[in-house]
């Protein structure tokens, strides 16, 4: 008998085009001191949310939804949570969902319409780009963080006839530079164009505003934005609210897949981040902590020559991935938990290692790992 053919030779075809290419993922299980995660408050560990937990299970309120929002998976919860987060955010309405990831999904492929235009920043999350490919609206990239940019691919589009909805859609801190969007410039931008503005917080929640709304909550009050906020870095939690004016969240309801068609998150986690953002507002000093860490990385790192981004996640751009890679597994072996970030995560030829700086380290533990840092870039 002639060997079957394998069905997944082209799969394996390209895990090996990774692998030469130095891009090849595998899961690694977590180790070392913390330069990692996206928990910059500490809080997905912390007593505080065990004990919230544990309180909201005594009171009955359920591990699981049963079911879609839009059938008997609706809970007191998410309503409380989503009131709640209207409220703590200034907007009109909120919604949960299970995920960023779904929610930018739901947003991106179900509100701009076919006819209209999405102007994105170059850099946006991939889970925009993908509810973007499901969607109907015309999309361009502009470069990144520059509203001259934004405007001419507005113009462009008007000037060929294009006459539906713009919309732009941002970060306000990028998940892999650091940097912040110029978002008062974008704010002008979206009015002058009659434009929605759409701001992904994900890094942001919870670490920068008053009681941690984020960056976008220094714009006035408007009816043409709508923030995303996820419930997984910062908050420690999980889920995502997406909030804006009433007639997004009523279109999401109706028309928005992911939304639709999915189970409702967990009526337990929808308890634990309403408790999350009510402790990040009542404690404003863990993001004042933080902040003091990020400034006493920040002048260590630039004796390394490693400019500041401004925020606590830190990039330091190697450019070759096998190099990158080499120098994170380097610290990884020093009890340093850094990881290399590859293409196409970030731009080609920009391959790096991203420290973001969280309140799971001490100044102590940054300053042996600068040392460290410095140590591997110079024997890699
Ligand atoms: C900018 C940005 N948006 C959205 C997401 C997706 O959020 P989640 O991890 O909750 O799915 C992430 C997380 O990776 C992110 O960095």
């Amino acid at each position: 008998m002639p060997p079957r053919p394998d069905p997944f030779h082209a799969h394996r075809a390209d895990l090996e085009a990774l692998a030469a290419a130095d891009r090849r993922r595998a899961l690694a299980p977590r180790a070392g001191i913390d330069f990692a995660s996206n928990d910059y408050l500490a809080l997905a560990g912390s007593y505080a949310l065990a004990e919230a937990l544990a309180q909201g299970a005594a009171r009955g309120i359920p591990a699981g939804s049963g079911g879609s929002r839009l059938l008997r998976g609706n809970h007191a919860e998410h309503e409380a949570l989503e009131a709640h987060a209207a409220r703590h955010y200034g907007t009109e309405a909120a919604l949960f969902f299970p995920t960023g990831f779904a929610a930018n999904a739901a947003l991106f492929a179900t509100l701009p319409q076919r006819g209209d235009l999405i102007v994105h920043d170059a850099l946006i999350h991939a889970s925009a780009h993908d509810g973007m490919k499901l969607g109907r609206a015309e999309r361009t990239a502009a470069a990144h963080n520059d509203p001259q940019a934004f405007e001419e691919a507005i113009l462009r589009w008007r000037a060929g006839g294009g006459g539906g909805t713009v919309w732009i859609a941002v970060e306000s801190l990028y998940s892999m530079d650091g940097d912040r969007a110029p978002l008062a410039d974008l704010a002008v931008l979206a009015d002058r164009h009659d434009a929605v503005l759409i701001v992904d917080e994900a890094h942001a929640t919870g670490v920068y505003g008053p009681a941690g709304q984020g960056l976008a909550h220094a714009l006035a009050p408007r009816a043409n934005l709508i923030t995303l906020h996820t419930c997984g870095k910062a908050l420690g939690c999980e889920g995502a609210l997406l909030c804006g004016p009433a007639i997004v969240r009523d279109f999401l309801v109706n028309r928005g897949r992911p939304f639709i068609f999915s189970t409702a998150p967990s009526p337990l986690m929808a308890w634990l981040v309403r408790q999350a953002l009510e402790i990040v507002a009542e404690q404003p000093e863990r993001a004042a902590r933080l902040s003091g860490l990020v400034r006493h990385a920040e002048k260590r790192l630039a004796a390394l020559g490693i400019a500041p981004s401004g925020s606590q996640i830190i990039p330091v751009v190697i450019g070759d991935n096998a190099r990158t890679m080499r120098i994170a597994a380097m610290l990884q072996a020093e009890g340093f938990d850094i990881r290399g970030i590859r293409p196409p995560t970030v731009p080609q030829g920009t391959a790096r290692l991203r420290i973001a700086i969280t309140l799971n380290v001490s100044t102590r533990d940054i300053d042996a790992m600068v040392d460290a840092l410095s140590a591997a870039m110079a024997a890699a």
